[in-house]
């Protein structure tokens, strides 16, 4: 096993948690790592909070692989995840191999797909040719236009039970990592007890092994953020401030300063 994904192991099992966040470029790779950020996630997110679409449904292989590229560079020792985009793995594990295949060569230590029991072959398949494969079941955001909106999951026991079979599927099928997104706190608790596989929880709860949360959340960049984030810094209004003070900086001509001939 990769050396830096068995420490990731020992720590859920003694217990010792982790910290992700997503990070689509180089600077906030670079801050991430030298906050003592365990991993990046090049999440397909990008297309919501840079690209400014309203799902994450037109985010290209292409565009996974340049901004991991970018991450890559600055992400140090912290573990590089990348997502699979909707449409480049479904189909077949051999599809998604060839596609992971890019996400690995753009710099990703571990690749991330969305979906339950029915991806557990293509995990199967992928893992045993050489890549670390991170689950993501709960919300999966690439179901978007199948459900109409983003919901939350596991909140009758049927439904919790399903969760729990899957978690149990992928990490028997191989995957190193399951994220477990707007899923009831004690149903990932419960999860994260019975599976193997290290989990990451994002609105899941204080129980997972680790949590992951949007960059732009966490920095205050988005106008409004979902209520299992935590906002640190309101980065927005600062960096609005900053552009008022220039325009009317240049407009005034207070900027830039006269030099002396
Ligand atoms: O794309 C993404 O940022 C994600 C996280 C929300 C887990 O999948």
């Amino acid at each position: 096993m990769h050396k830096k994904i068995s420490r990731w192991v020992k720590d859920k099992q003694q217990g010792v948690k982790r910290a992700l966040v997503t990070a689509y470029d180089y600077p906030t790779a670079r801050f991430a790592a030298a906050a003592g950020m365990h991993g990046v996630l090049v999440g397909d997110s990008l297309g919501m909070v840079v690209c400014g679409d309203h799902d994450t449904l037109n985010v290209t292989l292409e565009q996974m692989c340049y901004h991991t590229r970018m991450v890559r560079r600055g992400a140090g020792g912290c573990l590089v995840f990348a997502d699979l985009p909707f449409g480049t793995y479904e189909k077949s594990p051999e599809q998604a191999w060839e596609s992971a295949g890019e996400l690995l060569r753009a710099g990703a230590d571990v690749i991330k797909l969305e979906g339950g029991a029915e991806m557990a072959a293509t995990v199967a398949f992928c893992t045993e040719r050489g890549i670390n494969i991170c689950a993501h079941i709960g919300l999966t955001p690439q179901r978007v236009r199948q459900w109409g909106s983003f919901q939350r999951q596991g909140n009758t026991d049927a439904e919790a039970q399903r969760l729990h079979h899957e978690a149990a599927a992928l990490s028997t099928a191989g995957a190193r990592f399951v994220v477990m997104e707007a899923v009831p706190d004690q149903v990932a608790a419960r999860i994260s007890r019975a599976i193997d596989a290290v989990t990451i929880g994002i609105g899941a709860g204080p129980d997972t092994d680790a949590q992951v949360l949007v960059a732009h959340d966490v920095l205050g960049l988005e106008a409004e953020s979902p209520p299992f984030a935590r906002r640190y810094l309101e980065a927005g209004n600062l960096q609005q401030k900053a552009f008022v003070q220039y325009v009317q900086d240049v407009v005034s001509g207070n900027f830039p300063p006269r030099r002396p001939h």
